[in-house]
């Protein structure tokens, strides 16, 4: 059996431009060999596995009609709901397994860096058929590869690409590439679908960008009815071009050296499979038609679109000869039969690549901190993946900046910590060196806050004295005082159930079931809640299945209440496990100093305390132990600010 070498196409920036331009000249073979009725053997004896979780018309049959045209097989799941997949198989299971069925993967899958944990997992290669909003480079190598047919090169050619950026894979490979190329950008996006900061700063950093701004109202301008001059920034050097995205006035840019005429159109769809609601519709969206290219600028471009189409293109230019989208889906086969051509070329080389850009420190901090992404593949296939960054480019002075390496999201953090000193610093700007130095040992630790920390049984790098201001029989006395108020204010206990926020809140919340059951003589369920824990965050206290808390009370317990962070995420978790009747707060200390509009229902103690203090809870974890429960305190103490001098840290 042969077998491919491992050469992945996760993004289009796997590939270096000449070998897209190899691809170019097998898509010209293999073009030319359809053409003339030829019967290709070059992929005889391989097989290819479709993994398509989303639906498609092109990237797939495409990609299935290029491997039978090169003489391979292809095996598929005509519906991956129907595959194991709808019995809970992870994305690494299967292709693992199907790996060892197939010589190359094509995965599309709705979750954003899909592409990178298949790639990760599969023995064989894979290629990204599109993965969530993320990227779809089998998609960029078809419009790319028309558009220099159509137009003779890419450098300097200037591309409008219109509607949905923000949810656009398609858009985002293109741009990527088209940067590469040395192409002029203009973006025209749909209000509120920019460009993500995440994909300018890819390239801003990456390829030395400048960005300014085209509304979508300005399409016409744009096309050339109107002063299109001040549009154009003028390139700091030679390959830098210009790419607008931003919202000011045409009026507002600095003026610049204008191209006389716009290359293509792209047009893009909105990607309503991506909203939050899919059945609101934005106002208005683009609807491109014949007007659009009849201005001064615009009578030469070419019209893309990666297609399926709604209403944005219309039908009416079809026959237009600048109308090239159907041009981009045809050239789907050739373009992946070079594909897979370029694939058969690097084993019969039989030597791997090397990586294209030396890649930055991948880490995974300690404890793991979940991406910002809600639909980063790393937050639903969470059992098995731990969430993994880099340091992004991007810095800010004093939150230290993360890059989910999956779905490249960035996320930052405010606090550092070492994992063999257990100390925790806020971060600045003079730890930024230490930060790599901990990365590279292994050793970092990243807090969302000092209550994380804590948890994790992190001490501040310096803290003032501490001072106790409850003692034990304190303790007891305001818990009892917080039985007291709930079962005054909720007298049915049969409906109660109590929710105690990991870890001191859980304790709270077992010794208030006690209280309460004292009262009442009813024992309500408990259930934990770990709000740093996406896998797993609910655990019932006596054990058994997972409580359904519709149409129930539920007392959210927890130690000390400050800015109101946690407690809004314990309800987020409460919420996805359905809707209760309420949710009242019960909290021993209440510290004021709110973020967020949250108040406690019953308090067992207000301790107005300064922002740099902290209030610590120490509880016995075994209440029933009456020579530990006396340990019981809760002391205050101030963080004294993190090291300003880099001699100074560990
Ligand atoms: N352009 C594109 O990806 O089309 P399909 O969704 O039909 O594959």
């Amino acid at each position: 059996m042969r077998s491919l070498l491992k050469c992945d196409l996760v993004s289009i920036d796997d590939l270096t431009l000449p070998e897209i331009e190899r691809i170019f000249v097998l898509a010209d073979d293999f073009a030319v060999a359809l053409e003339r009725g030829e019967k290709l053997k070059a992929a005889d004896g391989l097989i290819m596995a479709t993994l398509f979780y989303e639906p498609s018309t092109r990237t797939r049959l495409s990609f299935e009609s290029a491997m039978h045209r090169l003489g391979g097989s292809v095996i598929s799941s005509a519906d991956m709901h129907a595959s194991s997949a709808a019995k809970g198989e992870s994305l690494a299971d299967t292709v693992r397994v199907v790996g060892s069925y197939a010589d190359l993967i094509v995965v599309r899958h709705p979750r954003d860096g899909a592409a990178r944990v298949a790639a990760e997992y599969a023995p064989c290669p894979v290629f990204n058929a599109g993965d969530g909003s993320r990227e779809h480079p089998s998609q960029t190598l078809c419009d790319l590869y028309i558009l220099r047919k159509r137009k003779g090169q890419l450098k300097g050619l200037t591309v409008a690409i219109c509607g949905d950026l923000k949810f656009g894979r398609t858009v985002h490979s293109l741009i990527y590439a088209l940067a590469r190329f040395g192409a002029n950008i203009v973006t025209v996006p749909q209000a509120g679908m920019e460009v993500p900061d995440y994909v300018l700063e890819r390239i801003a950093i990456e390829r030395n960008y400048r960005f300014s701004t085209v509304s979508m109202g300005e399409l016409s301008s744009l096309a050339g009815d109107g002063r299109l001059d001040a549009l154009y920034l003028t390139p700091k050097a030679p390959h830098q071009m210009a790419l607008f995205t931003s919202d000011l006035p045409l009026s507002d840019l600095p003026s610049g050296k204008a191209p006389a005429t716009l290359d293509a159109f792209y047009v893009t769809r909105l990607q309503r499979e991506r909203l939050p609601d899919r059945n609101t519709s934005p106002e208005s969206y683009v609807h491109f038609d014949a007007r659009a290219l009849k201005g001064s600028r615009s009578q030469g471009a070419v019209v893309m679109h990666p297609l399926p189409r709604t209403d944005e293109l219309a039908y009416e230019l079809d026959n237009d000869p600048r109308a090239a989208y159907f041009e981009q889906a045809a050239a789907g086969v050739p373009v992946r039969m070079a594909l897979i051509g370029w694939l058969l070329e690097q084993a019969a080389r039989g030597e791997q690549r090397h990586p294209l850009a030396p890649a930055a420190p991948r880490f995974r901090p300690q404890p793991a901190l979940r991406c910002a992404n809600s639909n980063c593949v790393t937050r639903h296939e969470s059992a098995y993946l731990a969430p993994r960054f880099t340091l992004a480019r991007s810095s800010g002075r004093s939150r230290l900046m993360l890059r989910c390496d999956f779905c490249e999201r960035e996320l930052s953090a405010e606090f550092v910590g070492h994992v063999r000193t257990r100390r925790f610093y806020r971060f600045d700007e003079h730890l930024r060196g230490y930060v790599r130095q901990w990365i590279d040992e292994k050793s970092l630790a990243v807090f969302e806050s000092v209550k994380q920390a804590e948890e994790n049984g992190y001490e501040p790098y310096r803290r003032g004295p501490q001072r106790e201001i409850m003692n034990a029989t304190e303790i007891a006395r305001a818990l009892d005082e917080l039985a007291a108020q709930v079962v005054t204010d909720l007298p049915d206990a049969g409906n109660l159930v109590i929710a105690g926020i990991i870890s001191h809140g859980a304790l709270i919340a077992l010794r208030l079931r006690e209280l309460i059951e004292a009262r009442t003589a009813v024992r309500p369920p408990c259930l934990t809640l770990d709000v740093y824990n996406t896998a797993d965050p609910v655990r019932l206290i006596d054990g058994g299945d997972e409580i359904d808390v519709t149409g129930r009370t539920v007392i959210l317990v927890d130690d000390v209440m400050h800015t109101g962070w946690t407690v809004q995420r314990a309800m987020a978790i409460l919420w996805q496990r359905g809707r209760p009747a309420a949710v009242k707060l019960a909290v021993l200390i209440d510290r004021g100093h709110r973020a967020i509009p949250i108040r406690p229902n019953y308090v067992g103690k207000n301790i107005p305390t300064a922002q740099s203090e902290r209030v610590q809870v120490r509880l016995d974890p075994d209440p029933g132990d009456s020579q530990h429960k006396s340990a019981d305190r809760v002391v205050i103490y101030s963080i004294l600010e993190s090291i300003k001098e880099p001699a100074a840290a560990p």
